[in-house]
This record gives C-alpha cells, sequence and structure tokens, in this order.
C-alpha cells in the first residue's frame, strides 16, 4: 500500500510532505551562496572601493553576462524593475504614448511605464501559455503605441516570433522581460537576446540572486547608450566633463551586488539543469494524471522553471483550483491557484495612487481618461480559475519530486473517485 492511500490530509489523514521540509521558494538562490560569493565579496570589502564607478565587480560581472547571452551589452542596476526602468527609459516615450504588456506578471514590469508617465495598455494572454497573446496584442495597437514588453512566464518561453512580427510592421521596440526566465530558449535562442532589450531580475528567489539586482541586455548600439546613462543620473562618465544629458534616476548596483552576482553567474548553467532535471522528473511521473497538464514546449524550446506551472481540468475533477490547492497544501505541497491579480486591479492603478492627488498618467496625460474595465482581458482574469502553481526549486531531490508527485496524485484520485461516485467534494 503506498504512503499516500487513504484519508487526505484536510481530514486528519497524514500529510505526504512533512511541513517545512521542502526548501521555499525563497531558498532557491539562498541554497547556492558559498565560499565562492564570500571570496569575491572579501576582495570587495579589502580594496575599499564599494561604488560601481570606482571598484571593478560590477563591470566585470556585467562583461561576464554579455558573454553568456552573447551580447554586446549588459547594463547592471539595483533591481528586476530597475532593469526594466533603464529599457523603458532608453526608447524614451513620451507622456502618455502607450506600451503594451500582460497583466500577469510581477508589478515590477509595469512600475517603469508609470514611471516615465506613459500608459500600460493590458493585452489578454494565451491560455495555453499565460504569456502575451499576439492577436490580442495587435488589437491594442494605437498610433501611440511605442513598445510591447514580453514576459517570459514562470521561466516557460513565451514565442516571441509573432510579437517581433508585429513589432516590425508597426515600428516598435520590443522590451522581453526575463526576470523568471534565465537561460530560457525559444527554437534555440536564448530569450533576452531576441527583441530590442532583455531584462533580468536578482531579487531572492530568482535563478541567480545578490539580494536584489538587475540586469539590462541589448545588441543596439544606441539603445546600449542610453540604458547605460539612464542607470546613472544621465552622466556620461567618459568625458572629463560633469553633467547631466536626461532626466534619470541612481541604479547603480554596488560593487558588493556584483561581486555575489559574478560568483552567481558561474553557477547559473547548473542550478538551471537540476530545476529541468527535477521538473522533467514530475512531468514523467504525471504522464497517467490525465486532470493535471504540465506546460508542453516547442522544438528548441528550453524552459527554466522559475515555478511549476499545471492546468487543471476542474471539469473532470469537479472541483475547483481553489479547493485543489487547499487540498494540496494540507499534504505539504507548495501549490496555489493562480499567480497574481490581472495587474489592472490593483489599488496602485485601478485607484490611481500614483504622483500625490493627480492620478497621473491615468488622468491628466491624456485628454481622454484612461480606464481598465472587468472582463478587459479575460484570459488572464480566468487564469487563477485553470492551473495550479507549485514552488521550484534547484534544492529538491528526486526523493522531493517524488513525494510531490504522490501528493498530486492522491488528491486527484481523491476527487476523480468523489465525481465518478457523484458525491459532493469538498
Ligand atoms: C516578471 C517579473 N518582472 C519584474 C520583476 C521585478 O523584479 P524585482 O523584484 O527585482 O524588482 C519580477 C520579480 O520580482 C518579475 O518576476
Amino acid at each position: 500500500m503506498e504512503a499516500w492511500e487513504g484519508r487526505l490530509a484536510k481530514d486528519g489523514g497524514t500529510p505526504v510532505i512533512e511541513p517545512g521540509s521542502l526548501p521555499t521558494v525563497s531558498d532557491a538562490s539562498g541554497r547556492t551562496f558559498g565560499e565562492e560569493e564570500l571570496a569575491e565579496l572579501t576582495e570587495v570589502i579589502r580594496s575599499g572601493r564599494l561604488g560601481r564607478n570606482e571598484g571593478t565587480k560590477v563591470k566585470v560581472f556585467e562583461q561576464a553576462f554579455a558573454r553568456r547571452w552573447g551580447v554586446p551589452h549588459a547594463t547592471a542596476s539595483t533591481s528586476g524593475t530597475a532593469a526594466l526602468h533603464l529599457a523603458i527609459g532608453a526608447i524614451n516615450p513620451d507622456p502618455g504614448d502607450e506600451i503594451i504588456t500582460t497583466p500577469i506578471t510581477d508589478f515590477g514590469t509595469i512600475i517603469p511605464i508609470l514611471m516615465q508617465n506613459a500608459v500600460p495598455v493590458f493585452a489578454d494572454i494565451d491560455p495555453e501559455t499565460w504569456c502575451l497573446d499576439p492577436a490580442s496584442v495587435e488589437q491594442r495597437i494605437t498610433e501611440r503605441t511605442r513598445a510591447i514588453i514580453l514576459v517570459h512566464l514562470f521561466g516557460r518561453p513565451a514565442d516571441p516570433d509573432p510579437i517581433l512580427d508585429i513589432a516590425r510592421r508597426y515600428g516598435l521596440r520590443v522590451i522581453e522581460d526575463c526576470s523568471q526566465a534565465f537561460l530560457t530558449e525559444s527554437k534555440g535562442r536564448l530569450v533576452g537576446t531576441i527583441g530590442d532589450i532583455g531584462c533580468f531580475s536578482f531579487q531572492q528567489s530568482k535563478h541567480m540572486s545578490c539580494g536584489d539586482g538587475g540586469m539590462t541586455i541589448t545588441k543596439d548600439e544606441e539603445l546600449a547608450w542610453r540604458i547605460r546613462l539612464f542607470q546613472d543620473k544621465g552622466w556620461p562618465r567618459e568625458g572629463n566633463l560633469r553633467t547631466h544629458l536626461f532626466l534619470s534616476p541612481n541604479y547603480r548596483m554596488t560593487e558588493l551586488q556584483g561581486a555575489v552576482g559574478l560568483a552567481q553567474l558561474k553557477k547559473l548553467d547548473d542550478v538551471v539543469r537540476r530545476r529541468e532535471e527535477r521538473a522533467r522528473q514530475l512531468t514523467l511521473a504525471l504522464s497517467d494524471v490525465p486532470e493535471l497538464r504540465p506546460i508542453r514546449l516547442g522544438p528548441g524550446d528550453r524552459a527554466s522553471y522559475w515555478l511549476y506551472p499545471m492546468h487543471v481540468d476542474t471539469e473532470s475533477l469537479g472541483i475547483s483550483t481553489k479547493v485543489l490547492a487547499y487540498a494540496l497544501q494540507q499534504e505539504g505541497l507548495p501549490a496555489r491557484a493562480g499567480y497574481v491579480e490581472p495587474m489592472y486591479k490593483v489599488p496602485a492603478i485601478r485607484d490611481r495612487h500614483t504622483y500625490g492627488r493627480s492620478g497621473y498618467p491615468f488622468v491628466g496625460v491624456r485628454k481622454e481618461e484612461i480606464i481598465y474595465p472587468d472582463g478587459l482581458c479575460p484570459h488572464a482574469e480566468a487564469m487563477a480559475e485553470r492551473m495550479i502553481l507549485l514552488a521550484w526549486n534547484e534544492g529538491f531531490t528526486e526523493e522531493h519530486v517524488r513525494a510531490i508527485a504522490s501528493g498530486l496524485k492522491k488528491v486527484v484520485t481523491y476527487y476523480r473517485q468523489q465525481k465518478h461516485q457523484g458525491g459532493a467534494a469538498g
């Protein structure tokens, strides 16, 4: 008899996984910090040069990052949000110009648009990939559209080609938000190198981390120049003249972050490989569970599994994803229903909590008010009812993944049987 047979933990049975025994999502990088990071940090402290313009670590980190992604330019900054702000700052929209993106993302994708007083325009997601639906993107284009931000969600590649095709036809820039997608590939190409600019986050839960930090990469010389200046008060350091060429913040990464980032970069290939291997193990284990469908990848695609998402056939199970997630959590699984609410529903946007009482840029910047009605992106709004998300970690062992698969099977089998017996599930 398998360990999981019997009552569900939510009904008083024994949980499949002992609470607290799995590494959490924020341990993702913490588990790989060690002597290498310490050695780099010690060098920085001994040098007495902690600022990027005085030291060498951030510069070396940028060069190494650019090399790994095969691009000529990489600029470090203080967060993923900052990395995206550098991208928007480089594109330099006029206030009121529009940037199209997905509502299913971290708020850090949206903040930089608003900081430049541009208007975020939300296109719907493809319910299969949970990333931007190109048809919806094209519908949202107006004469004020300047750029599209494509988010490679959960570490799976969003297909960039239809988005690039639209961008070319309408003369738009494409920013790839790769905060969750280190070494992710689409048709054999590293994401972040396919559009005009790629942005990364080194926040604690990411594949590589220095606590907080960001990187912005590009092949475009002109964009690279603006990105670099936007990171440092618009200050052209190469000349002797102390001056500021345009309005921009100070997003300089410190040498301490650069030192840790440099050591983490050397571990990244291994981290992604381990995440991928464990994900493959779980996907295989779930091949006889038709109600749960892991992501499918096309030829040449590679997912780096920041999280492990699954489509759920709630009709066959006769329960909601919320009920399913609760039962899984009681079994000790790091599961939740959906990811985030669509970004146009967060108070900062819905209630226009932006600049004092102005409501900019939703009012006052353009002649018309910017309104995001309910139902704007139906697939994004329904996402939480159709998917379960598991926290993922390169520190998971084969044993951990076997336990996760057992937990999923135990709960799904229970509800499947309930449905067949016509019993009340809940
Ligand atoms: C898709 C996405 N975009 C942007 C960000 C913002 O990054 P940060 O938290 O480093 O500012 C994050 C992560 O937190 C993210 O996951």
